[in-house]
Parts: C-alpha cells; structure tokens; sequence
C-alpha cells in the first residue's frame, strides 16, 4: 500500500494543475491512495508563527506530509518558475530545521501550462529545491497547452500520452 499526498500550487479556481490533482487517483496502480490536502488557507511563511505552537494547517500539512510515502506537487509555471504558493507549502513543510517531513521525501512533480513551454521550467525548479532537500523526485511531468489534454467538466485526462506520464510517475512511487 503507498499513500500519496498532493498539493496544487495554485489558488485559483479553475486550475488546470489542479484540475490534474483530481484526476491522480483514477491514474493511480492499484493499492495506492492520494489524498488532495487543500493549501489556499495555509498562511505566508512566518518564522514568527513557527513556534512551539504551530497554526492548525500547518500542524495538520506536517503531520500529512510526515505519514505519507511521497509528495505530489502541481505547480504552475509563474515567471519560469514554480508559483509564490507552491514555494510557501515547500517552506512550512521543510520545519523544524533538520526535521521538517518534506526533508528526504520522495516526490512527483507535475507542471502543466496552457501555453506551449508546458512548465518546464517550474518543473525543474521544484524539482531542484525538493532534491536539495534531501529527497528523490521520482518523475517530472509536464504539458503544454493543456487546455486540450482535459475534460474540464470530468477533470479528467483526455490526452494518452499525458495520462501515461502521469501514471508512470505514480507507478514510480
Ligand atoms: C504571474 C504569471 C506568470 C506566468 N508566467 C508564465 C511562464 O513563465 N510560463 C508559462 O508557460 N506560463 C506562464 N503563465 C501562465 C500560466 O501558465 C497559466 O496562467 C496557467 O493556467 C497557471 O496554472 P493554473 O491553471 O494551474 O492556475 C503565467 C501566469 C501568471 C499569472
């Protein structure tokens, strides 16, 4: 049994990497869960608040991040680079110093972009920080004009080769 925990890098409603977090599980292999834990209330970085008492969100991403087998982060791609809010959620999850459960984690990246440089860049710049931080990113995947690679109404993949990438990286875990 793998357990898996996903994040999605954009607040907005209408997220196409979001809209991908949703459609994980039917990708998935058997025996393996993915929980989407909702980051749009979790507060900006303060060391402030990192204190022995942590706020609620960020007590239960910790203790989500801590218990599962590998992360899932869908980034968008912002100035060719993954977006403020994806590297917020990195932060907190990298606390206590040394400790933090995201340290040594494996992951899967996911950055998809309606234009065509299909998030290349934020992929490789999540990517970067995670394997800094001690873990193994186990698959990058990315897609250009990925508008029309999903059902909007169904958030599901409709496009093979996307939905193959996505399902190798899962299997990958
Ligand atoms: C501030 C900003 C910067 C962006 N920079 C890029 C970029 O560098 N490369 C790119 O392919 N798309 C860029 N985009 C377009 C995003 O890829 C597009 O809005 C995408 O839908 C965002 O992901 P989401 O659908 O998950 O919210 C940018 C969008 C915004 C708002």
């Amino acid at each position: 049994m793998t357990t898996l925990i996903a994040f999605s890098g954009s607040l907005r409603k209408d997220s196409f990497n979001t809209r991908l977090i949703q459609a994980l599980p039917s990708l998935a292999p058997a025996g393996t869960t993915i929980a989407h834990f909702d980051i749009s209330e979790l507060p900006l970085y303060n060391q402030d608040l990192d204190a022995e008492t942590v706020p609620d969100i960020v007590a239960a991403l910790r203790a989500a991040v801590a218990e599962a087998d590998g992360v899932i982060i869908a980034t968008p791609e912002y100035n060719h680079s993954y977006s403020a809010v994806t590297k917020n959620l990195i932060d907190w999850a990298s606390r206590p110093f040394m400790k933090g459960p995201i340290i040594g984690k494996k992951s899967m990246v996911i950055a998809v972009t309606p234009g065509p440089g299909g998030g290349v860049h934020a992929a490789q710049a999540t990517a970067e920080v995670l394997s800094l931080l001690g873990g193994t990113v186990v698959a990058q995947v990315t897609a250009a004009t990925v508008h029309e690679k999903v059902d909007a109404s169904t958030n599901t993949v409709t496009d093979a080769e996307l939905a193959a990438h996505i399902s190798q990286g899962l299997a990958a875990f």
